[in-house]
């Protein structure tokens, strides 16, 4: 449907119809070929920051086939590197591709979920992208706090997001419908598929990171044909 390597329209109906961990492990071996693996446009960008400060341990929550640690390795970064993820089918794919592609790697993927974390000031930084929407609104303090707890201070939160759309922005109404069909969707079917947009806004992120006791920054990072993505950068002071 996407690429010729990624999933049919049945396999992508299989997902939905599963829990938001068994729809991943169906879809892992194709993941790669889908729109919803993170640009490597966008993964640079996280990882030049990163690395523009303290990096010698990383934490990327969320990591799914690992593309952030992958452009971590990329830029022959010597961070200690872990990736998360509830998903085993993800992390075996992630596995996988970090072999292949470097003989040499001490990426350690590890099969936990973001709201069970237990990291105590062990991260310089901590990254996640394309995650925020499977968290249900009120999960988000617990995931900040874990998020919190795990970095050292000085420590940086980094992660790209977009403000909330304003209501005359067609992508606004698409999303709203979208959300409406995955609420009725959950409604009907057991187990719920968690996938929301409009989701960890520039504007709802900023509020929860400073309330968690971040000092935040957003910058606009200048990504071509993602004019209002932002970069946030959330520090633990
Ligand atoms: C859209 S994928 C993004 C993967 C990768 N970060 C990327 O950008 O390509 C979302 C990933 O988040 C994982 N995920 C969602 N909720 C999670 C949670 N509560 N704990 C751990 N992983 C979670 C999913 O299993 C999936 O692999």
């Amino acid at each position: 449907m996407f690429h010729p390597k990624g999933p049919s329209l049945f396999q992508l109906a299989r997902q939905a119809l599963s829990s938001t961990i068994d729809g991943y492990d169906l879809l892992a071996d194709k993941f790669e070929h889908t729109p919803f693996r993170t640009p490597d446009l966008f993964v640079d960008v996280l990882v030049e920051t990163a690395l523009r400060g303290a990096h010698e341990s990383i934490l990327d929550i969320g990591t799914g086939t690992g593309a952030i640690p992958r452009g971590f390795l990329r830029e022959r970064s010597d961070s200690k590197i872990i990736g998360v993820d509830y998903s085993k089918g993800m992390l075996e794919e992630a596995r996988n591709l970090t072999r292949s592609e470097f003989a040499d790697s001490s990426v350690e993927y590890v099969l936990k979920n973001a709201l069970d974390i237990d990291y105590e000031n062990q991260f310089d930084v901590v990254t996640c992208s394309g995650a925020f929407g499977h968290f249900e609104i009120h999960e988000y303090e617990q995931l900040v706090a874990n998020i919190f707890r795990a970095l050292k201070p000085g420590g940086r939160f980094l992660f790209l997001t977009y403000p909330k759309p304003t209501k005359a922005n067609p992508a606004y109404w698409v999303a709203r419908g979208f959300n409406i069909a995955m609420h009725v969707r959950n409604l009907v079917l057991d187990p719920p598929f968690i996938m929301f947009y409009l989701r960890f806004t520039v504007e709802q992120a900023a509020e929860i990171l400073w309330r968690h006791g971040f000092e935040v920054r957003v910058e606009d990072p200048d990504v071509k044909l993602h004019r209002s993505l932002r970069l946030v950068m959330a520090t633990k002071v």
